[in-house]
């Protein structure tokens, strides 16, 4: 990662808290673990479709990139135009996505707005659900099963305990919408998890799930 990477993750955390969600990139360390389903490298087949939501300055991506070693496509969406604009000057600039042959393909936008169509073997999520309501995560949730192809694998992550350490701080309010995102989060684990793991090195520590939608 460059110097520029963090600096644009802070801005856009300042002026977009709420879509944003975080104050740093992920490390490589969650990036690892967000491919580790993956079919090995360069082993996946010719047309396998990935769909990464919210890649922010790139950390996920650049571990996609190596990890399809040239196969498949990787769409992107991303809702911040200044993510976008950052990740457009790392395509052009940075070895790893200048000769890949996987085809990338930048939308700047919703999620929301793809139509929801089976599409997908993999999706990779960079959604930060704590900020969301509870109709809005598990609309975003139904929305990725909705572009799986059966038996396609989500991968997506939250910080460990963050909702756990607010409960006591905050009003009912935003009590309510924390358990409310919790029963969303269990119920889609409990359905589809096939795998959870720790990741420690990031900042805050991270928890990656891994959900299989079988057909
Ligand atoms: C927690 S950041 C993660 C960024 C990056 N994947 C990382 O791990 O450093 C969440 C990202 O999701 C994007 N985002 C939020 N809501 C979105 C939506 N509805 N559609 C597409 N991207 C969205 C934000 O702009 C931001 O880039």
């Amino acid at each position: 990662m460059g110097v520029a990477e963090p600096v644009h993750f802070l801005r856009e955390t300042f002026q977009n808290f709420r879509t944003t969600g975080a104050v740093a990139p992920s490390s490589r360390f969650l990036g690892s673990a967000m491919v580790r389903a993956f079919p090995k490298r360069g082993q996946a087949p010719a047309d396998f479709r990935v769909l990464e939501v919210g890649p922010g300055t790139g950390p996920f991506t650049k571990q996609i990139v190596k990890r399809l070693g040239g196969r498949g496509r990787l769409d992107l969406w991303e809702i911040s135009p200044l993510f976008v604009e950052c990740l457009q000057k790392r395509f052009k600039k940075e070895k790893v996505f200048r000769e890949t042959t996987t085809k990338l393909h930048l939308n700047l936008g919703d999620i929301m707005q793809l139509p929801a169509k089976p599409t997908y073997d993999f999706i990779v999520s960079g959604l930060p659900f704590n900020n969301f309501t509870p109709h809005e995560v598990e609309g975003f949730l139904e929305h990725f099963r909705k572009l799986m192809k059966p038996g396609g694998h989500l991968t997506y992550f939250e910080y460990v305990a963050v909702r756990k350490i607010q409960k006591p701080f905050v009003g009912k309010a935003r009590r309510d919408r924390i358990a409310g995102i919790e029963k969303v989060v269990d119920r889609f684990a409990k359905a589809y998890q096939v795998r959870s793991e720790l990741v420690p090195i990031n900042i805050p520590p991270a928890r990656v799930r891994h959900l299989c939608f079988q057909p």
